[in-house]
């Protein structure tokens, strides 16, 4: 099969999250079409093994295959931490994640070497924001914090509630007190929250959200392999669930600059 620059990206994500990457990659690369898969009807992944991520990973991107998509971008955070790897060997086409552009950036704007990270379990579990932070500087502590309520409190729209705000400064009191000045918002739904976690941390702590930069790490992978779209007119964009599309189609509505006419919904337990 010839993969030519007018093709689609395939994105995708345990859910709605990915939205916020997939976001970005509108507003940086508005020439790119893209097909968003969430996978609504398995959503949460930050509490699942890494196994069945794995499992849902190669299922998903077997079905953007079929779409015909000259390359993927694991939008969700979990998904980037437990399948990378496995299906960037797995699969001839260019894959990427959304942990290491974060990382990378981490690296270069931290001045105290401590870093940290805030994520699902899984994501936090993992480890693999040291491992990748340790191997461009090995000088860099690391400090995990999983923030497990974050992903519903967004979800039920409450990013200024006094609920979420309580939840915060529980969550990020145990960052303060190590001292971190760079935080990395390891979790797809929290670059929405991102103006409470900046009044938290005041001007002392630079935020990263990796959801820009892998829109540019993006942009790179496929300038290196001659896949940029050039085209003068702004790409379009159709969105796949596993369930409950209209439910999703509201959702994404609240968070993309424009409103998503309809999203298909089908079964990814065929693929
Ligand atoms: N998309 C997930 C992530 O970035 C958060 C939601 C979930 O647990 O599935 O890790």
């Amino acid at each position: 099969m010839k993969i030519d620059r007018d093709a689609p990206v395939g994105v995708f994500d345990s859910g709605i999250g990915g939205l916020t990457v997939a976001r970005e990659i509108m507003r940086n690369l508005p020439a790119e079409k893209i097909v968003y898969f969430g996978d609504t009807a398995r959503v949460p992944y930050g509490s699942k093994s890494r196994e069945t991520i794995i499992g849902y990973s190669r299922q998903i991107i077997r079905f953007l295959k079929e779409q015909k998509v000259k390359a993927i971008v694991v939008a969700c955070n979990t998904a980037s931490a437990f399948a990378l790897e496995a299906v960037q060997e797995e699969f001839d086409i260019p894959i990427l994640g959304v942990i290491e552009a974060g990382a990378k950036v981490a690296a270069q704007v931290t001045r105290n070497k401590r870093v940290g990270i805030i994520g699902t379990e899984g994501t936090v579990g993992s480890g693999i924001h040291a491992e990748v932070l340790k191997k461009i500087d090995p000088e860099i502590t690391v400090i995990g914090k999983p923030c497990p309520l974050f992903v519903p409190l967004v979800e039920e729209g409450w990013t200024h509630d006094p609920v979420t705000v309580e939840v915060a400064s529980r969550y990020l009191r145990e960052l303060q007190e190590k001292d971190i000045d760079t935080l990395i918002l390891g979790c797809t739904h929290y670059p929405l929250l991102r103006s409470r976690i900046i009044r938290y941390f005041g001007e002392k702590v630079h935020i990263v959200n990796p959801a820009y930069e892998t829109a540019m790490d993006l942009k790179a992978v496929l300038e290196e392999k001659g896949l940029l779209n050039d085209s003068e007119k702004t790409g379009e964009y159709s969105f796949y669930v596993s369930d409950a599309a209209e439910k999703f189609t509201e959702f994404a509505g609240s968070i993309l600059p424009y409103d998503v006419a309809a999203t298909r919904q089908i079964n990814i337990e065929e693929y």
